[in-house]
């Protein structure tokens, strides 16, 4: 049975912008997330507070966050690498975090610069520290199907970093396969791994659309009972330390699956579809969503 409601996680603004060379001004970055917001995303991924020297697109994750004006019923996660990001967050006005650990050991020297045990005994300290301010966590796995450096990665250890983060008190486990290599076989396996260890409706799915999979990938794991979804607004993305891999899924995509298929999301894919726009003029780059592309033509 497919899930009657999907929660998508949109993650244009953080995920999406991270990996911009050009400059995004930090009024594009607010206006967008007011935008996505007002589309009826009811979680919009907002920023990262991690070192400007590993992503500058982001460094100006103080402002973005202050200058949003945060609505009660939505949420509006931030990436923290370490308590430092987390303090940072904190005095912006974050009012839900995510850490971020990998499965692939390779990926996790790359990106964060430690092992997968060193991150897990850091995101110990802040998921400690989130959880004494009451503040929600989100947790997620990188590498969930391939590295880039070691290739495959196995079930059981993308089950166990979603186990460790699950135990520290993450609300939400988002599973990435950060270069889209997956297809339908290979995630199945993996969330089959995974389930046995967290709840089914603590699960999200994060697919990067590389191969053309992303949307089945998506629906076999709505078919496994997943209802949690993140997407970047007209495909945006891809990580700076994952390279050849391109944008998130686009959310107006999943949104017209999702539609297709009787399930509801809340979004409006017309505001959606305007809020692409807007991005994509901004970047000066082409609309990265399928479903965009051909309801314009018509
Ligand atoms: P490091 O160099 O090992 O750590 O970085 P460090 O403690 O030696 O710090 C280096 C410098 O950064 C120092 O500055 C620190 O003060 C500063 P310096 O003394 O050289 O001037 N620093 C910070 N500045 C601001 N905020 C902070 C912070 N921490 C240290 N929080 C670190 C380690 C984790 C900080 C670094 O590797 C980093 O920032 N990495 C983030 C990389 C990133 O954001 N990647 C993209 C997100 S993950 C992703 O996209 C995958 C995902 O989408 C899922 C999927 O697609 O599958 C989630
Ligand atoms: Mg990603």
């Amino acid at each position: 049975d497919l899930p009657r409601f999907v929660k998508i996680v949109e993650v244009g603004p953080r995920d999406g912008l991270q990996n911009e060379k050009g400059t995004v001004p930090t009024s594009v970055k607010i206006e967008l997330i007011h935008k996505l917001v007002a589309a009826g995303l009811s979680v919009v991924e907002a920023t990262s507070f991690v070192s400007p020297k590993w992503v500058p697109q982001l460094a100006d994750a103080k402002d973005v966050l202050k200058g949003i004006q945060q609505l009660p019923d939505v949420r509006y996660p931030v990436l923290t690498p370490n308590l430092r990001g987390f303090e940072a967050a904190v005095a912006a006005g974050a009012k839900e975090i995510a850490v971020f650990a990998s499965a692939s050991e390779s990926f996790s020297k790359s990106n964060i610069n430690c092992t997968i045990e060193e991150s897990l005994v850091r995101y110990h300290d802040v998921t400690a520290a989130a959880k004494k301010h009451g503040l929600l966590i989100r947790g997620y796995v990188s590498c969930v199907i391939g590295c880039p450096v070691e290739g495959a990665i196995d079930p059981s250890k993308v089950a166990y970093v979603a186990k460790e983060l699950y135990k520290m008190g993450c609300s939400e486990i988002s599973l990435g396969d950060t270069i889209g290599v997956g297809t339908p076989g290979s995630v199945v396996a993996m969330l089959e791994a995974v389930m046995s260890f967290v709840p089914v409706d603590k699960i999200a799915v994060h697919f990067h659309d590389t191969y053309g999979q992303a949307l089945a990938n998506i629906l076999v794991s709505l078919q496994m009972g997943i209802s949690i979804v993140d997407s970047s607004v007209s495909g945006l993305g891809g990580c700076p330390y994952a390279k050849g891999a391109t944008g998130n899924v686009a959310t107006e995509d999943v949104v017209y699956m999702l539609h297709g298929l009787g399930i509801e999301t809340n979004v409006d894919l017309n505001k959606l579809m305007e809020d692409g726009d807007y991005i994509s003029k901004h970047l000066g780059r082409p609309l990265g969503s399928r479903t965009a592309a051909a309801l314009r033509k018509l």
